[in-house]
């Protein structure tokens, strides 16, 4: 049985995860497994300037494709399962994933293929993953599984070490704050849901197999955090519009709105993000019955109309 590990990730925080998730399928001597990284012609940097960083928003979000390095991949080979370990870029799919989703060659390499959403991000990811679906569906791909692991320390902490990490590469504990990043112990006991991928490819029979990852915490979706998803996602795309005004990427005159929206977001997080955890706390509340049905939604692989 062969498998294909599609992935792109910057610091290598995806990748050890993907290492780590899909180990018992490397140990199985009856498995071939090929990991294959995908590369936009674009080199985004790490550590991030701040103006590259923000720089980013309007393709993140409008998922603007970018040129794509030559995708790897053996198309002769026959893969039975294709993982697509992916992280979020401003509540999207990042830059390199969505291009390759809306590659050429996407149709090819997905095609009929069974595959499975493997994501590491910081915690807001549910929205990015509708996308995720909408392309996988137009690639004619049968999505048969998702496993996501976040950062499950509080939403201003992980903010905190989240930009110190990105801005100057530094991903210790300092002054209290905790270790950046998804949490080593969920990154080395993510080899649970591999397990659970190896024994379905074997009896070859992926029909619910979200429900066996699920019993075992592949998806954690909290209700506040989703609500403020949803409401960051509105205003992520009426800054993009803003952004996208003074022109494309490398259009140096949009630089001066990029340097506000560099002030504007975090400043948002800060002021506005205590408030509205507060608020999206009571809704989750007083609307506890209708999110718990959208999050058994979006805890499984289907894609509303
Ligand atoms: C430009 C940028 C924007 C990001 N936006 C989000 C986001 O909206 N939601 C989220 O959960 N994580 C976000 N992250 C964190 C990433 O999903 C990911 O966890 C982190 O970049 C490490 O991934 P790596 O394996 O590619 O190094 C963002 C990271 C970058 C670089």
């Amino acid at each position: 049985m062969k498998v294909l590990v599609l992935y792109y990730s910057q610091t290598g925080q995806l990748k050890e995860i993907a290492n780590n998730c899909l180990s018992p399928l490397v140990a199985d001597a009856s498995l071939e497994l090929d990991f294959v990284k995908v590369e936009t012609e674009h080199q985004f940097p790490f550590p991030w300037s701040r103006l590259e960083f923000f720089n980013a928003f309007p393709e993140s979000v409008y998922g603007t494709p970018f040129k794509l390095k030559p995708i790897k991949v053996d198309e002769s080979k026959n893969y039975d399962l294709i993982v697509l370990a992916y992280t979020v870029w401003y509540l999207n799919p990042s830059i390199p994933i969505s291009s390759l989703l809306q590659h050429e060659d996407a149709k090819k390499i997905f095609n009929g293929k069974k595959v499975i959403t493997l994501l590491g991000s910081r915690n807001m990811w549910v929205l990015a993953q509708e996308k995720v679906k909408r392309h996988l569906k137009n690639l004619e791909a049968d999505l048969v599984g998702n496993i996501v692991l976040i950062d499950r320390n509080k939403n201003l902490v992980s903010i905190i070490t989240i930009v110190r990490w990105m801005f100057y590469g530094k991903k210790n504990p300092f002054w209290g704050f905790p270790r950046a990043g998804i949490i080593q112990e969920d990154i080395e006991s993510s080899n649970k849901f591999g397990k659970v991928i190896l024994n379905r490819l074997k009896t070859n029979n992926h029909s619910d197999m979200q429900n066996d990852l699920n019993e075992i915490g592949a998806v954690d979706i909290n209700p506040s955090l989703l609500i403020l998803e949803k409401r960051a996602t509105k205003l992520f795309g009426m800054y993009a519009g803003f952004l996208s005004k003074k022109g494309g990427f490398y259009n140096k005159e949009r630089l001066g709105r990029v340097s506000l929206l560099s002030y504007l977001l975090p400043i948002g997080a800060f002021i506005l993000s205590p408030v509205t955890t507060i608020s999206s706390y009571l809704i989750s509340i007083i609307k506890k019955k209708e999110l718990n049905e959208e999050i058994r939604y979006f805890k499984q692989n289907s894609l509303r109309e």
